[in-house]
C-alpha cells in the first residue's frame, strides 16, 4: 500500500520546496566520474550498502519485504538508494525531501513497470510486436516515458526482451514473441522510446532490459523454473535481443529468477561479469528481481542470505530489489574478507552515475513537477498514438466470404464477456487504477456504427465460468441480426507474471457460446482479447472471420472500430506461433529437417511425426491477412554466390492487386543447408513494412550480408560457413511466395 499521507504530512513533506538550483559545472563523463570518485571518498561501508538497496512503495508485485516498519526512517538514514512502486509528482517530492535529509543527500531513483504506458495504456508489448511497427513501437515507448517522468518517474522495468516460444509462460505477453532478429529490431526501439537518444531530458526515463537472461525457455513454461539450455541456444536465440539493448544505450538490466544451467541468473557471473560487463562492456547497472537474491535459498544455492548476498554482489549484480540481503550483509563481508569493496565500489558507481545523468544531483526534484504532470496527462496526441499501434497491432486470422469489413448497415449482434469489458482491453502490468478511461468493444462499434446500423447486445456467458444462462438470449439476439460479432478471449488476469496456464484453451463455456451462435447460420466475426496466443480450434474451424486484437489498451474499442469497419486495413502479423494442441508445445517456425522429415503427410511411418496431429500450427509465426491483396514477382538477386566480404542485394517487386489501399510486412527468411551444426529451415533475416495503394507496385530490396549467413558453431564462434543457402521471401513464415538460391565462397 502507498506511503500513508498522514505520514506525509506529519513530516511535513508536502510542503517540502525545490532546494535553490546551483548552476554546476557541464556534467561531462570525466567530471562525473570525478564527481563519483569524492563521493565514494566520503561514504562509509553502510551508505555504500544503502545505494545499492531499493524497497517498494507498496507490495504490487511481488511478496513484501521485512523492513517495511521503518522505511522512511531508513531512507533518512541514506540506506536506500532506490524505491518502486511510488508514483505521481506528489510522493515522489515527499520521498525524495526525506532522502535529502541523510548526509551526503545523494537523491534517490524511482523505478515502476511502465510496461506498456502508464496514464495512457498502450497495447500489450506481445501486441505490440504483432505490428511489426518499428516506428510506431517507438513512439509507443516515448509516450509511455513522457507520462511517466511526468510522474515523477526516471526508470522503468521495460523492455522485456525475453523471447518466448513457450505460450504456457504468461510472461510472454510482456515481450515480442518468438523471434531473436524481431525481437532485438523491438528491443533496440523500445530502449530509444523511453530513453530518448540522450538521458537526463523530462520526457525520457531510464530502460532496463530484462529479465537477464532465457527466462522465456522456462521449463514447462511454468513461471520461476529451470532453464536448461545449449550455449548456442543462449548465444543465437536468447541473448541478442539483451545486446541489441545494451548497444541501444540502455541504461540498466535485470537479471531473472530463474537458474540458467543449475546457477540462478542472479549469482551467475557468467551472464553479469563475462558477458554482460565483460565482453559487451556495459556500463550501466544491472538490478535483481524482486526477491532473487533470497530465493538462491529456496533454489538451494545458498544456505543463508548471507551467502546469497555474498554471491550476488560477486556475480555482478549490483542492486538489490526487496531482498533484504545487501543492507545487513555487505558490511558485515567486507571485513570478514568475503567481499572485497572494490566490488561494491563498482556498483555504487555504476548507479551514481546513473543518478549524475539523469540530473539529478543538479535537482533532485526535476521530475516532479506538477504543473508538467497535469499538461502532460492531457496531451491528446498520446490516445492518437495508442489508437494507431492498437489497430497496427491486430491480426486478421480468417476472413471468408469478406465478412469484413462490416458494411455498417442493418443490425449487428455484439455478443460475449468481453464485449463492454473495459478493464479486460487494459491487459496486466497497467500503472493505473482506473480503468473506467479505456473505450471498450461495445463503445468502439456503437460510436463507429452511426446511424445507418442498428446495435444489438448480450453477453452470452461469463469469460470463465461454465455457465449457459446466458445463451438463450445471446442466440435470440443474434436471430435478430445481420452480422454477428463475438467477442471472446481470456481476461487480463490470465496473462503475465506468474500466469502460466496448463491449458491456454478458451477458458469457460466460450467456444460452447459460439456453437450456440453459428447454429443460428448468421455470419459470425470472433474478436480475441488475449495476452498469449490462445487454442480455439471451433471458432478457427467455424467462424467466418477471426480478428485477434490481444490487450488492445485505452483506446482498444476505437481501434477495433476501425479495422471491423474497414477504416484501417489490418496489417498485424503473428510475432508467436499458434498451436492446434498443447501437446505441439513448445513449438516456434524454426523447425529443423530432422533426419526423417514429413514429405507426404499421409505417410508418416517412421518419420518425425505425431500420430494424432499434424507438425503445423494453427497459425504460423508471420501469419495475418489484409482486406486487399499482395503479389510478390520478378525476384532478382544481384549476384549468385558471395564472398564473405561481399554483400548480395535480393529485390523483388511487391504490387497491391486489391481495391484497397493497405500494407504488407515481407518477410526475408534464408535457410543454410549443410553447416557444421544443423541449422533451422527458416531464420527470419529482415522484414520491411510497407503501404501501397490500390494496384501500386513496390520494388523492395534487402542486403544480404556475411553477418546474416553466420551462427554459433560448436565451439561458439560466430561463422558464415561456405555453401549454399536458400533465400526465401513471404508474407508469413508458412505463405513463401518466392525463393532464390545464394552460395557463400571461401
Ligand atoms: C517482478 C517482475 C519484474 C518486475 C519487478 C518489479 O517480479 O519479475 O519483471 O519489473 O518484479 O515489479
Amino acid at each position: 500500500m502507498p506511503f500513508p499521507k498522514t505520514l506525509l504530512l506529519l513530516t511535513g513533506l508536502l510542503a517540502a520546496g525545490s532546494p535553490a538550483l546551483a548552476q554546476q559545472k557541464a556534467l561531462t563523463p570525466a567530471v562525473i566520474e570525478q564527481r563519483i570518485t569524492e563521493l565514494l571518498g566520503q561514504m562509509t561501508l553502510a551508505e555504500k550498502a544503502g545505494q545499492l538497496i531499493q524497497y517498494s512503495g507498496r507490495e504490487l508485485t511481488g511478496p513484501a519485504s521485512a523492513r517495511k516498519t521503518d522505511l522512511l526512517n531508513s531512507i533518512r538514514q541514506g540506506q536506500v538508494g532506490s524505491m518502486l512502486n511510488v508514483k505521481g509528482v506528489q510522493d515522489t517530492r515527499a520521498i525524495q525531501a526525506e532522502a535529502l535529509k541523510a548526509r551526503l543527500r545523494i537523491p534517490l531513483l524511482f523505478g515502476l513497470d511502465v510496461i506498456h504506458g502508464y496514464q495512457t495504456v498502450f497495447p500489450v508489448p506481445l501486441a505490440e510486436a504483432a505490428s511489426w511497427d518499428m516506428a510506431a513501437i517507438r513512439e509507443s515507448a516515448h509516450v509511455a516515458a513522457r507520462e511517466a517522468a511526468a510522474a515523477g518517474i526516471h526508470w522503468t522495468f521495460a523492455p522485456m526482451v525475453d523471447v518466448g516460444r513457450d505460450p504456457r509462460w504468461g510472461r510472454v505477453m510482456e515481450g515480442a514473441g518468438e523471434d531473436t532478429y524481431l525481437g532485438a529490431q523491438i528491443a533496440r526501439v523500445r530502449v530509444l522510446g523511453f530513453q530518448g537518444e540522450k538521458l537526463g531530458g523530462t520526457d525520457a526515463v531510464m530502460a532496463c532490459a530484462k529479465h537477464f537472461a532465457a527466462y522465456g525457455a522456462t521449463i514447462a513454461g511454468r513461471d520461476y523454473n529451470a532453464v536448461d539450455l545449449s550455449p548456442q541456444q543462449l548465444w543465437e536465440v536468447y541473448l541478442p535481443p539483451f545486446k541489441a539493448a545494451v548497444d541501444a544505450g540502455a541504461a540498466t538490466f535485470m537479471n531473472s529468477f530463474n537458474t540458467l544451467n543449475g546457477v540462478p541468473a542472479t549469482a551467475s557471473r557468467y551472464l553479469q561479469r563475462d558477458i554482460l560487463k565483460g565482453q559487451w562492456q556495459y556500463p550501466g547497472f544491472v538490478v535483481s528481481d524482486w526477491g532473487s537474491i533470497r530465493e538462491m535459498v529456496s533454489w538451494g544455492y545458498a544456505h543463508n542470505i548471507s551467502e546469497a548476498a555474498q554471491k550476488a554482489i560477486a556475480a555482478g549484480n549490483d542492486m538489490d530489489m526487496e531482498n533484504d540481503a545487501y543492507f545487513d550483509a555487505l558490511p558485515k563481508l567486507v571485513p570478514e574478507g568475503k567481499v572485497d569493496v572494490k566490488l561494491i565500489d563498482d556498483a555504487v558507481r555504476r548507479i551514481l552515475r546513473k543518478k549524475f545523468e539523469l540530473g539529478l544531483f543538479d535537482d533532485p526534484y526535476k521530475f516532479s513537477d506538477a504543473r508538467r504532470e497535469k499538461k502532460v496527462f492531457r496531451d491528446p496526441q498520446h490516445r492518437v498514438a495508442a489508437r494507431d499501434v492498437a489497430r497496427k497491432s491486430m491480426v486478421l486470422l480468417k476472413n471468408e466470404r469478406s465478412v469484413l469489413p462490416l458494411t455498417g448497415q442493418g443490425k449487428i449482434a455484439l455478443i460475449g464477456p468481453l464485449a463492454k469489458s473495459k478493464r479486460d482491453l487494459a491487459g496486466g502490468w497497467t500503472v493505473i487504477a482506473d480503468t473506467a478511461q479505456i473505450v471498450s468493444a461495445f463503445d468502439g462499434i456503437r460510436q463507429r456504427a452511426g446511424k445507418n446500423a442498428q446495435l444489438l447486445y448480450a453477453k452470452g456467458c461469463e469469460a470463465a465460468s461454465d455457465s449457459r444462462a446466458g445463451f438463450a438470449q445471446a442466440v435470440e439476439t443474434a436471430k435478430a441480426a445481420d452480422v454477428i460479432v463475438l467477442c471472446v478471449g481470456e481476461t487480463w488476469d490470465l496473462s503475465g507474471e506468474a500466469k502460466s496456464r496448463a491449458d491456454i484453451s478458451l477458458p469457460g463455456v466460450q467456444q460452447e457460446l459460439f456453437q450456440a451462435l453459428k447454429a443460428t447460420g448468421k455470419p459470425i466475426v470472433a474478436v480475441l482479447f488475449a495476452g498469449r496466443p490462445l487454442i480455439f480450434n471451433r471458432i478457427a474451424d467455424q467462424a467466418d472471420a477471426i480478428l485477434y486484437a490481444w490487450f488492445p489498451g485505452s483506446e482498444g474499442g476505437r481501434a477495433l472500430a476501425d479495422v471491423l469497419f474497414g477504416d484501417y486495413n489490418p496489417s498485424g502479423k503473428l510475432p508467436s506461433t499458434f498451436p492446434r494442441l498443447m501437446g505441439q508445445i513448445p513449438i516456434s517456425y524454426q523447425q529443423y529437417s530432422t533426419g526423417r522429415p514429413v514429405v507426404d503427410p499421409k505417410n508418416i511411418r517412421y518419420r518425425s511425426a505425431y500420430l494424432d496431429a499434424p507438425n503445423t500450427p494453427r497459425y504460423a509465426f508471420g501469419h495475418g491477412l489484409s482486406y486487399t491483396t499482395f503479389r510478390y514477382s520478378d525476384l532478382k538477386i544481384s549476384q549468385p554466390r558471395m564472398t564473405p566480404a561481399e554483400t548480395v542485394q535480393v529485390s523483388f517487386t511487391l504490387t497491391n492487386t486489391g481495391s484497397r489501399a493497405g500494407e504488407e510486412v515481407v518477410q526475408l527468411y534464408l535457410h543454410d543447408k549443410v553447416a557444421s551444426v544443423v541449422r533451422p529451415l527458416k531464420e527470419l533475416k529482415d522484414f520491411q513494412k510497407l503501404s501501397l495503394r490500390p494496384g501500386e507496385s513496390r520494388t523492395v530490396s534487402f542486403t544480404i550480408s556475411r553477418d546474416k549467413l553466420a551462427f554459433y558453431n560448436h565451439d561458439l564462434q560466430w561463422v558464415a560457413e561456405p555453401g549454399a543457402f536458400r533465400l526465401l521471401l513471404g508474407s508469413a513464415s508458412d505463405d513463401i511466395r518466392l525463393e532464390a538460391d545464394l552460395e557463400l565462397t571461401e
